[in-house]
């Protein structure tokens, strides 16, 4: 059998294809950012055709680098940004519109319109979601609503809907010469169209939204085989074994397979996710139900997930909208240069506030401000509001699912801030772990694929693989501790109520 399993993760800034070997280290990897398109104030695309095309020439990088070819790759995962919305036209394979990325606030109206007198939890107990911009199922129907001649298309049959797993997929099994419409549990429960308990679409919620049944992608487990790499492409023949969405395959990654365990994973946003089993836990707490990962024909496993729209993407701010910096990684520089954050505190509300919140009503705010506070000040601000915004979520999840973490494992690019960690740790008052290798996006998709080819065995393989890479212990004095989390939920309570 060939030695090496490849992943492609499809994010929300950037494509990138990791190839690994059996115990789970990177070989080797290729990477592109595409571009980030803002017509106007809260919308947020990226362009499909553009990301199938890095997707194809990430690859290429990955398999030139470490000299193998397709022969040498047992199976392909794919990983993707979850609740990105593309809609194309099957028989010329062109999307209609950009994708609309799951930070895009454009479907408020939609979302209130669906919530009617019922609320925003009208679906909640079948979705496990809240109405919110966040979720695919209204981003189709601002793309049927608004895109000249694509209802009508739409109801003929000639348009598919697809996360960017189901696109990549579709055009990497042959495209509009017979590419497979498929998605996994893990998507599909990210679309508000899914009922968690019988894993299918919900016809009736779906005709609430005006989305025709035909669009939708065949639902299938995590695991399993679902088509092969065309003949003529980058991976000819290669089984597409795996797909689960990005925080799903971080937490299969991070081998979180029992009952309590979690990850936080630092991205675009933060996302924790605590695994319930097989059974779905409601949330009380501003929380999302989720599935995590259905392997084969084994019954599906729930989470719990805590959804932090703005933490990595605040650094990018500061660093592409105010300049404040050349690197994104500099921030720890300027942060570590004061020792504190002077009395200001960031809200980044960019897309409203996901959990606990849900406020789609909130903006991002920086507050406590006097002219002592200067550029390290903001920059500690910054990195702080990512640690305060998982504190929340931790205290969520403590207190939907009595689950008390002992210790935080985390993953993701911003685990290689020490400052950011080492307060993350003082915040929520238990040790944060990391594993060697931080790709565990990549990785979990990687083993997805390769348990549905035996390439491993299973779940054991996965946490014989993991191993230990840094840990950060708490030191901050207890009442400072309250003292800073206080301020922050005082500055939080100052970004509500900004647009109507
Ligand atoms: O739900 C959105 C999530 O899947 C995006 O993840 O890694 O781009 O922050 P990331």
């Amino acid at each position: 059998m060939a030695d090496y399993v490849l992943a492609i993760d499809q994010g929300t800034t950037s494509s990138r294809a990791i190839i690994f070997d059996h115990s789970g280290r990177i070989v080797s990897t290729g990477q592109l950012e595409h571009d980030q398109i803002f017509p106007q104030a809260g919308w947020v695309e990226h362009n499909p055709e553009q990301i199938w095309n890095n997707v194809r020439e990430v690859v290429g990088l990955a398999l030139t680098r470490a000299n193998l070819s397709h022969d040498d790759i047992a199976a392909v995962g794919i990983t993707n940004q979850r609740e990105t919305t593309v809609v194309w036209d099957k028989t010329t394979g062109k999307p209609v519109y950009n994708a609309i990325v799951w930070q895009d606030t454009r479907t408020q109206a939609i979302a209130d319109r669906l919530a009617g007198d019922e609320g925003p939890e009208k679906y909640k107990s079948i979705v496990g979601l809240p109405l919110a911009t966040y979720f695919s199922g209204p981003k189709i129907a601002w793309i049927l609503e608004n895109v000249e001649g694509a209802r009508e298309a739409a109801e003929r049959g000639d348009l598919l809907f697809g996360n960017t797993d189901t696109w990549v997929l579709w055009n990497m099994t042959g495209g509009t010469e017979g590419g497979v419409h498929v998605t996994d549990v893990t998507n599909a429960s990210r679309t508000m169209l899914m009922d968690l308990d019988t894993l299918s679409w919900r016809e009736d919620i779906a005709a609430d939204m005006g989305v025709p049944l035909s669009m939708l992608p065949e639902i299938r487990s995590s695991s399993e085989i679902y088509g092969h790499g065309r003949a003529k492409g980058m991976v000819p023949g290669v089984p597409i074994a795996g797909i689960l969405g990005d925080q799903q395959a971080a937490t299969f990654g991070q081998a979180c397979f029992e009952v309590g365990t979690a990850k936080n994973t630092y991205g675009t946003g933060n996302f924790m996710l605590l695994n319930t089993g097989t059974e779905k836990v409601a949330s009380e707490n501003g929380l999302l139900t989720t599935v995590c990962y259905k392997v084969g024909d084994a019954p599906a496993v729930y989470a719990l997930e805590g959804a932090i729209a703005v933490t990595g993407s605040l650094v990018q701010w500061l660093r592409d909208n105010l300049g404040l910096f050349d690197d994104a990684p500099d921030v720890e520089y300027y942060a570590s240069k004061v020792d504190d954050n002077g009395g200001a505190y960031f809200v980044p509300a960019f897309s409203g506030l996901f959990a606990p919140y849900w406020r789609p009503d909130a903006r991002g705010a920086l507050v406590g401000l006097t002219r002592y506070v200067n550029r390290n000040h903001v920059a500690r601000a910054a990195l702080e509001s990512v640690a305060f915004q998982t504190r929340e979520v931790m205290d969520a999840m403590r207190a939907d699912s009595g689950v008390d973490l002992t210790e935080l494992k985390v993953d993701g690019g911003m685990v290689a801030n020490n400052l950011l960690m080492q307060f993350q740790a003082d915040q929520v008052g238990v040790d944060v772990v990391r594993p060697e290798v931080a790709e565990t996006t990549a990785l979990g998709a990687a083993y997805a694929a390769g348990i549905a080819v035996g390439f491993w065995q299973g779940e054991q393989d996965v946490r014989d693989n993991w191993v230990e890479g840094q840990r950060w212990t708490p030191s901050m004095p207890q009442d400072e501790r309250e003292r800073l989390y206080r301020e922050w939920k005082k500055a939080v309570t100052k970004t509500f109520d900004w647009v109507d």
